[in-house]
């Protein structure tokens, strides 16, 4: 039974467990060689597709790494709860991808050049099938073990057997394979890297209680649901004319000549698509398999590379960013989801008479964790304002893309995790308000838009954002007959 598989060694791991676990990989891997190892040139320019490790490089040397610096709140707080959405771990290409892929493959091998590259680029070993279609590598699975243990050891306190037995944690996803399996992926680093638990097998996995993450579509994948964003901006040819400009425009042009001169292939044959297929291809071989010398990646400089780069965000600010009001509107569900767990445990919280430790065992649900897409964090950043350029992203705003605030590649590359903190803090030992949230993007503090400050009391931030929490109902926002009605009205 269960109950006898649960009768483990319990607590977190010691700091010296940790050094341990720590050194033991460092060993593992090549030690002093995989520090001085540095990211790949074109690294930080793969968007959608950019590796967590670049937004924190010291993962590299130690994924494990928990770098918290002096930004947690004086010790008069505690933290009650965090609510996070997270984007799943590192994923093969999808389907679509993979035709691509042959696609441009196909093209290469019938070039006729002798350059060492076509002819290395032509015995390449095209792996990639479509049974893969988007589905979670075992570096995914990595991505979310890791980010377990290193959000469980930011907050100890939340993240105890105890809660985790009494099915105390809350686990959400997308029904796409790829975040079913990061899910599994978190609570089993949850479980057997940061709390030790002995691994259970398949058998008795059945058995284990709290354990099988709860499926939610209409939240975690809101803009499938939302029929007037399918409508206007998802299957709506003219809505990413922004985008179809710039693979016209002059420095797509450029990099498309330059790789049909590599290749020796008429430019004819080429298009965006292909260009970009072959970037992907680079960034899916050092995301996947660490290589960081594909000769898929030798076809491009970092200037090709940051043109391809502002083509993946034109895309993802004009369908899941700013572009489009109805873009974030669409996830004002998932918004006032997040401030009700806030809300429910701040009012757990007032219920207990004052012994300010026994606080946080007042709370239902102290940890939740909701896994999903790109396109679940993008739309939800831009409804909360953050990362927000005073001019929108337009196909001849290359020049200034690397000053702009929208990219996405430093927003929400695999795995990537917004956090909300809600501590409760004693008021007899400092002058603050009671309850505060902070914000982590990529467990890194993440100033408030409004603010620019990197705590903010619950009471100020739910006034900040009353016009979200009160007067947007995805019913109303996603429905395509109200904008008719209003145009009615006032004819
Ligand atoms: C999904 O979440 C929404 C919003 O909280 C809720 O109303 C709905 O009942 C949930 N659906 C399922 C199947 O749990
Ligand atoms: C498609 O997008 C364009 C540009 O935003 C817009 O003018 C048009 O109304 C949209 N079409 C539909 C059917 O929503
Ligand atoms: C984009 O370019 C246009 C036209 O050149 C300019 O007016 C606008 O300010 C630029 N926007 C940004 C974000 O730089």
């Amino acid at each position: 039974m269960s109950s006898v598989l649960f009768t483990y060694r319990r607590c977190a791991p010691s700091a010296a467990q940790i050094l341990l676990l720590s050194v033991t990989w460092f060993c593992s891997t090549g030690g002093l060689d995989s520090i001085a190892h540095k990211s790949p040139k074109l690294a930080p320019y793969f968007g959608t597709k950019t590796r967590y490790e670049e937004v924190n490089p010291f993962l590299l040397a130690n994924p494990l790494m928990v770098t918290r610096k002096n930004d947690l709140l004086p010790n008069t707080c505690t933290p009650l709860q965090i609510v996070s959405v997270i984007r799943h771990g590192t994923r093969y290409p999808t389907k679509e991808q993979i035709k691509k892929l042959k696609k441009m493959y196909g093209l290469i091998k019938k070039s006729t050049s002798n350059s060492d590259l076509v002819k290395e680029l032509q015995s390449w070993n095209m792996w990639y099938e479509d049974w893969m279609d988007g589905q979670l590598v075992k570096k995914g699975e990595e991505d979310m073990k890791n980010l377990a243990f290193r959000l469980a050891s930011l907050f100890p306190s939340l993240f105890t057997l105890d809660k985790l037995q009494k099915c105390q944690m809350s686990f959400v996803t997308s029904s796409k394979h790829r975040c079913v399996d990061s899910t599994k992926a978190f609570i089993h680093g949850l479980a057997h890297t940061y709390l030790q638990l002995p691994i259970p097998t398949e058998d008795e996995l059945e058995d284990v209680p709290c354990r099988d993450p709860l499926v939610n579509d209409t939240l975690m994948r809101f803009f499938d649901h939302c029929e007037k964003f399918v409508a206007q901006v998802e299957d709506n040819d003219t809505a990413m004319h922004e985008l179809e400009k710039f693979k016209e425009g002059p420095e797509m042009r450029r990099v498309m000549h330059k790789i049909a001169e590599l290749l020796s292939i008429p430019q004819g044959e080429l298009n965006a698509g292909l260009v970009q297929v072959a970037f992907f291809t680079c960034s899916f071989e050092l995301a996947i398999n660490n290589d960081a010398n594909s000769a898929w990646c030798r076809l491009f400089d970092e200037e090709d590379a940051k043109v391809l780069e502002y083509l993946n965000d034109l895309k993802q600010y004009w369908k899941r960013g700013y572009g489009y009001d109805i873009n974030s509107r669409s996830s004002c569900n998932l918004f006032q989801h997040i401030f009700q767990h806030l809300d429910n445990a701040v009012s757990e919280s007032k219920s207990v008479c004052n012994f300010v430790s026994s606080r946080s065992q007042q709370i239902s649900t102290p940890v939740v964790m909701q896994f999903g897409h790109a396109e679940t964090l993008l739309p939800l950043l831009a409804l909360m304002g953050l990362f927000k350029d005073e001019k929108p992203l337009m196909a001849d705003n290359f020049s200034t893309h690397l000053d702009q605030k929208f990219r996405s590649g430093r927003m929400v590359p695999y795995a990537s995790n917004l956090v909300f903190v809600l501590y409760h803090c004693d008021l007899a030992k400092s002058p603050q308000e009671e309850y505060q949230v902070q914000m982590l993007l990529n467990e890194n503090l993440l100033p408030f838009p409004h603010s620019h400050q990197s705590v903010c009391p619950f009471e100020d931030l739910k006034k900040q954002y009353r016009h979200l929490l009160d007067s947007c109902h995805v019913s109303d926002e996603c429905q395509l007959t109200k904008v008719a009605h209003a145009s009615e009205d006032e004819l």
